[in-house]
């Protein structure tokens, strides 16, 4: 019996981890996320957006659709992180903005390597952007 309550409530864990971060209020485009000024809305949409390309990173091999997918992204991230850095994060650590610019250096690579078909280029950028969401998470959130 307990095993199936554990069960239960694992299950329901998992649908809300994929569920509970609230969308963001709209579908912005890589040129309209500079007018985001709320850090909320600008992670909401950053984590929407990533969604589809954390699997790629294991994927054998990427695909014209792939490619795409993570150009767009690319470019998204290259403006979150511009964001973050020099806006939201004007007043907060040097460290902050440290990592956002790396975010937004890593979301650039991912664009032009993706835009090559680079899959071993644009993998490691996928790999990196992830550390950096964990590292200023870690320090920050
Ligand atoms: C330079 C720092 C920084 C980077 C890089 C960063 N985040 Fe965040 N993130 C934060 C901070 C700070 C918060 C907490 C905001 C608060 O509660 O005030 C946060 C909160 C969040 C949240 C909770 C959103 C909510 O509803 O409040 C999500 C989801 C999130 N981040 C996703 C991501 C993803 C995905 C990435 C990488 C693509 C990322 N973040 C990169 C600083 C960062």
């Amino acid at each position: 019996m307990p095993k199936i309550v554990a069960l239960v409530a694992c299950a329901l864990c998992a649908v809300c981890l994929a569920a509970c971060v609230p969308g963001p209020k709209m579908n912005y485009t890589a040129a309209q996320v500079k007018d985001i000024d709320d850090i909320h809305e600008l992670m909401r949409y950053a984590y929407a957006e990533t969604k589809g390309i954390w699997g790629l990173e294991g994927q054998e091999a990427l695909a014209e659709p792939d490619y795409a997918l993570l150009v767009k992204v690319g470019e998204e991230l290259e403006a979150v992180g511009t964001v973050l850095g020099d806006k939201l994060g004007a007043e907060r650590a040097e460290g902050f903005r440290v990592i956002s610019r790396a975010l937004a250096a890593e979301g650039g690579k991912m664009r032009d390597a993706a835009k090559g078909q680079d899959a071993a280029g644009a993998k490691a950028a996928i790999k990196a952007i992830g550390e950096s969401c964990d590292a200023c998470h870690k320090q920050f959130k």
